[in-house]
């Protein structure tokens, strides 16, 4: 059995376990921490190491980050401090724990877990997992190959007449501030997923993020030809996919 810690960095809360990277599985109940105000990188590394210490872990560590992470260095920070812009996060995430950190995206982590242990496992063209949440998180996998730091969820997409970045339109966290009915969500949601699949033209959509819990509410009112599913391991998935990148760096 290959253990490995995963820690999934979000906005309110940062999440880890133990994970049996053969099965997927939890081998420890989660544990959480709520994101230090302003998620500044030293704060946060800080948290990363109080898990560590927690499950008493030694050896790799996978974490996700909701941005763009190229070769363990932050480059974008769409919903968190500005400061990881250009920061060598996974530099300063080893030091702080002591322990060997990998770094990925927190949309290209669930899309690994999904891919080989949730709703596009056997999936053998293309699969584009998307995050509904705070922001919107992609993915992009091949075969169950990740093609990383997609970010699709800043597309422009014409709305009324005026160029407007899909993540600020179509989010969860949108919905819930402009108060949307799941139908009205649904529509924006479907107008979103046909500009991707024009683009794209995968194979299945597979739909995360705090949305993927409520799918009977939406997914009735969804519009759009590919295949559509919803994400299995839920919670977990950034868990999951942060510990099995970090297996196999
Ligand atoms: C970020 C992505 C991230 C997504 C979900 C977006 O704002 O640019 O990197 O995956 O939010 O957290």
């Amino acid at each position: 059995m290959s253990l490995i810690l995963g820690i999934d960095i979000g906005g309110s809360g940062i999440k880890g376990a133990p994970v049996d990277t053969q099965t997927g599985k939890l081998t420890a109940e989660r544990w959480r921490i709520p994101t230090p105000e302003g998620a500044k990188a030293h704060d946060v590394a800080e948290v990363v190491h109080e898990l560590v210490k927690h499950f008493n872990h030694s050896g790799p560590v996978g974490v996700t980050f909701p941005g763009v992470v190229q070769h363990g260095v932050t480059l974008s920070a769409a919903n968190v401090d500005k400061g990881w812009i250009g920061l060598d996060a996974d530099d300063l995430f080893t030091k702080a724990t002591g322990q060997q950190v990998t770094l990925l995206n927190d949309a290209d982590a669930a899309g690994l877990a999904e891919a080989r242990f949730g709703s596009g496992k056997g999936e053998v063209g293309m699969a584009l997992l998307l995050t509904f949440g705070t922001g919107i998180g992609s993915a992009l996998l091949y075969g169950g190959v990740l093609v990383p730091n997609t970010e699709l969820g800043h597309l422009w997409l014409e709305v009324n007449k005026a160029a407007t970045e899909a993540e600020a339109w179509a989010s969860d966290r949108i919905r819930e501030q402009e108060d949307l009915g799941w139908k009205s969500w649904a529509k924006r949601a479907s107008k979103y997923l046909q500009h991707v699949e024009m683009l794209f033209s995968p194979d299945l959509f597979i739909i995360g993020g705090g949305i993927s819990k409520k799918a009977d509410k939406w997914q009735p009112h969804v519009d759009c030809k590919t295949k559509l599913v919803t994400a299995t391991l839920q919670n977990d998935a950034g868990i999951v996919g942060a510990a099995l990148y970090a297996s196999e760096r």
